[in-house]
């Protein structure tokens, strides 16, 4: 089966179309980084109109990759939430006229789960073209970890009693209270003056620094010991610049970036001193910490021992190191997707979507986004710890 995915809830509008939930035939994905870096964030509003713009550019061209033509294309699948409301409707609706006029099945599917299912894919790749040997399985624990998101699932599957397909089922077990691990990164690399995306670069500046330098200590929270907060770590490292040499350094570094515009990780390295390169590999080791504590928490209460980490923070190199040292030791394994497919794409929507397909789910033309869109959340069982 042919799946075209198309995915737009943020800032990359990206096609994909996939062979039987398991065969990436191509994965384009239009950037618009360039668009929002000069405000620090994405600009919901020039979202949307980058999306419009690209949308029906990058679901040829993800058709000329795989070398199909559109007829050709057994079913389309979605991303109907969570997300930017304007940006997640251009993908939609685009998915829903393509639907319509080529009379192809569509649905929709959540962000969330095309994430989760990007490290399932990642492993049935691996294992086809003979460079793993280790198969990805259910029960797991799987942590999404994004720009927008921090949040730990436990997914299992069960056979569906008609189709005697797979079916997966999500029990969310925790999520952020306040900001998303990724936002965190942007947001210090912000403060810092150090560009945006803040996730990339504060991974390659971090390897510069002592990450024992600056004691933030274990985040603590009152109540679901599974839930995650990071706007406290990132005030803690505002505090450290107000009024202090690093924060001087900061406007500095501000205003060259200003002036000179692009700059390579060597030139922002060498605009860097030893104490903010510590205050980067820090924070960072704060974050990794916090995110490999929980999860191995999780895994543990919920008696699996599997782990999928998804999201473009799945990128950190840090957090992969982390992971595999400690998941290890714990008699686990860990499982993440390629960088390419650790980010916004849409292969992982045609993934996912593919098994809602074979389980006879269709959408009709009422099919609409949300912004908001739990996965699970109806399961929510917190596990509460007295402090
Ligand atoms: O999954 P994604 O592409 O979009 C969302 O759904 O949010 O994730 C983007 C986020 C950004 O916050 C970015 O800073 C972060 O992922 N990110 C990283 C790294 N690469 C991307 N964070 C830490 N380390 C990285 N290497
Ligand atoms: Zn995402």
């Amino acid at each position: 089966m042919l799946i075209l995915g198309i995915e737009s809830s943020c800032d990359e509008t990206a096609a994909a179309v996939v062979e039987d939930g398991e065969r990436v035939l191509s994965n384009v994905i239009a950037s618009q980084v360039l668009t929002h870096e000069k405000y620090g964030g994405v600009v919901p509003e020039l979202a949307s109109r980058e999306h419009l713009k690209k949308i029906a550019l990058v679901v040829d061209e993800a058709c000329r990759q795989a070398r199909v033509r559109l007829p050709e294309i057994d079913a389309l699948a979605v991303t109907e939430g969570p997300g930017l409301i304007g940006s997640l409707l251009v993908g939609l609706v685009y998915g829903k006229a393509l639907a319509q006029a080529l009379k192809k099945p569509l649905v929709g599917v959540n962000h969330l789960e095309g994430h989760i299912h990007s490290a399932w894919l990642e492993n049935k790749m691996a294992r086809h073209a003979g460079l793993c040997t280790e198969e990805a399985r259910f029960p797991n624990v799987s942590l999404v970890v994004s720009g927008g998101h921090t949040s730990l699932f436990r997914v299992w599957m069960e056979v569906h009693p008609h189709t005697r397909t797979p079916v997966f089922y999500y029990r969310q077990l925790g999520q952020t209270r306040d900001d998303a691990a990724g936002e965190a990164f942007d947001k210090v690399a912000k403060l810092l003056a150090l560009g945006y995306p803040g996730g990339p670069v504060i991974d390659k500046l971090a390897r510069f620094g002592n990450p024992d330098a600056v004691p933030f200590g274990p985040i603590r929270m009152k109540g679901n010991l599974l839930d995650f907060s990071f706007s406290g770590l990132k005030t803690a490292v505002l505090y450290r610049l107000r009024g202090s040499e690093l924060g001087a350094e900061a406007a500095r570094r501000r205003e060259w970036r200003n002036r000179v515009g692009r700059v390579s990780l060597e030139e922002l390295r060498s605009q860097c001193s030893q104490e903010t390169l510590d205050l980067i590999a820090s924070f960072q080791e704060a974050v990794v910490t916090d995110l490999v504590e929980r999860t191995l928490a999780a895994a543990k209460s919920s008696q699996v021992n599997s782990v999928f980490v998804a999201g473009g923070v799945a990128c950190n190199s840090k957090l992969r190191e982390r992971f595999q040292k400690v998941v290890k030791a714990a008699g686990l394994s860990v499982f993440f997707p390629s960088l390419l497919l650790s980010t916004d794409n849409a292969a992982m929507i045609a993934a996912a979507g593919y098994f809602k397909l074979l389980a006879g789910e269709r959408a009709d033309l009422s099919l609409t986004a949300h912004a908001s869109f739990p996965l699970g959340v109806d399961q929510y069982e917190p596990i509460v710890v007295a402090r």
